[in-house]
């Protein structure tokens, strides 16, 4: 690979930890990353276009769980981290990595506004020797078919005077066996400098990199991992439904399949999908599919059994309720749990949302409980109550009618709940452990 004056400069720059490395989008994703490259002995800066987060940082405060806010005071103070709305400073990293949100449209269509809209504020400030990645999950041919051209009206040249790679982000929150610098990094580039200034930069912040020969194998490499999720979370659904019929237990199923040392990676059930990956990444490729005319049936009936989920649990809760003797009109009905996983805040694409509506419009009285969500969020596709979460006393639980176990945060006391709720739904198999009043909890 011929080297280049540009090219040279920036290796060095990565060599000796003097880039300044930027991140775009400082959410879930971003924020842990500006960590990453802290920790590798990098000064960050940070954009996002949302003033109230960037005003909070600034402030020293964080907004994600697992980041403390005393190290967001601290790196702010030894100027390690500059968290800014000013898309015009822009030119001063030497590294940028697009961390924006990639959702779906109203129809279900990839939405890459938030992608388009920063590529077109990369453009106005880019300078020679700039890297930038798109570490957002998209479809294949994003970097290259996007990206790219909006870049290259800047009438700067990828490969000769500024480097493009994906590299897509493979957090798991509320997981702390992985920080973002402990997990493997695929790195695809426009062309051989793009790579190797991407691999060079990734290596000092993470275990592994794995280089791959195009953006786009990075690119389906992260829909596939998605996909993956959802398709086997849509099998062991599916199961959970037939064994509860015929009177197994699919989650004693798993643990006993899950002995086996080859072939077999433990999937569990729920109440669906939530998430801001899952549910969604993989109809961006099924997007792509059908632009080609080709079919996607794997993805379509995931989504499809996983959507059904939330009406499962409700016929369980209904089924629960009338052995009691009691309609869910009037039931006094709580939500345990409404981020998306255990022990994370995150609520989004969450199916305890979609609980709340189902039960809601069959007239159940409402509550929730989440120690990591102290306020219900508004939401986009439901209609939320203005709600706070409601303490899990002896008394309000006895208060109760039925708890639904959505979430099995960590931060439960799954005895206490038993012993005083007379009735328990538990998607998550959370009272696994519990001895005493077993005769009062159903599974879903
Ligand atoms: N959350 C996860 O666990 C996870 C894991 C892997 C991949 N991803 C992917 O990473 C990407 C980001 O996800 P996230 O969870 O961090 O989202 P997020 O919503 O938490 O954060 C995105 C941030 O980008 C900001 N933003 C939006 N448009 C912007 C713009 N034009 N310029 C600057 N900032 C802008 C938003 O204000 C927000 O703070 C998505 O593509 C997602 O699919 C997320």
């Amino acid at each position: 690979m011929p080297s280049s004056p540009q090219y040279d400069s920036l290796q060095k720059q990565i060599e000796d930890r003097s880039a300044l490395v930027g991140v775009i989008g400082l959410g879930y994703v971003g924020l842990p990353l500006i960590r990453a490259f802290i920790d590798a002995g990098f000064r960050t800066i940070g954009f996002d276009v949302d003033q109230s987060k960037v005003d909070r940082l600034l402030a020293g405060e964080s907004y994600i769980g697992h980041i403390p806010s005393q190290w967001i005071s601290g790196c702010i103070e030894e100027e390690q981290f500059t968290p800014t709305s000013d898309m015009n400073r822009l030119s001063e990293p030497d590294a940028v990595l697009i961390c924006v949100p990639t959702p779906l449209s109203d129809s279900r269509d990839p939405d890459l506004s938030f992608v388009e809209s920063t590529a077109r504020s990369i453009a106005q400030t880019l300078r020679p020797g700039q890297l930038v990645v798109l570490e957002s999950t998209t479809y294949p041919g994003t970097t290259c078919d996007v990206l790219l051209p909006i870049l290259e009206e800047s009438s700067l040249a990828a490969g000769e005077d500024f480097f493009l790679a994906y590299s897509p982000e493979r957090e798991d929150p509320g997981n702390p066996d992985f920080t973002a610098g402990g997990i493997p990094k695929v790195v695809g580039g426009v062309d051989p400098r793009s790579l190797a200034l991407a691999t060079s930069l990734y290596e000092t912040a993470v275990a592994r990199v794995v280089p791959v020969t195009s953006c786009e194998v990075a690119e389906a490499c992260k829909i596939l991992e998605n996909t993956y999720r959802a398709v086997n979370i849509a099998m062991v659904n599916e199961l959970k439904k037939l064994f509860d019929h015929i009177g197994i237990d699919v989650w004693e199923v798993i643990d006993a399949a899950k002995t086996k040392p080859f072939g077999f990676q433990a999937f569990y059930p729920g109440p669906g999908l939530g998430g801001h990956c899952i549910p969604i990444d993989p109809f961006y490729l099924s997007w792509v599919a059908r632009k080609h005319g080709m079919p996607t049936r794997f993805i379509e009936l995931a989504g499809e059994v996983n959507t059904s989920m939330p009406e499962y649990v409700i016929g369980r809760v209904t089924a629960a309720l009338n052995e009691a003797g009691k309609p869910i009109h009037g039931s006094k009905i709580c939500i345990l749990g409404v981020a998306y996983k255990r022990d994370v805040d995150d609520p989004r694409e969450s199916p305890s949302f979609v609980l709340l509506d189902l039960l809601r419009q069959r007239g159940a009285v409402l509550s929730y409980n989440d120690p990591h969500v102290p306020q219900l969020p508004r939401m986009r596709h439901h209609q939320v109550p203005d709600m706070a979460s409601s303490e899990l006393t002896a008394k309000f639980l006895q208060s109760l009618d039925c708890v639904v176990i959505a979430t099995d945060h960590s931060a439960y006391d799954y005895d206490t709940i038993v012993r005083h709720a007379p009735l328990i739904v538990d998607t998550r198999n959370a009272t696994q452990k519990v001895k005493e009043g077993r005769e009062k909890i159903w599974k879903a």
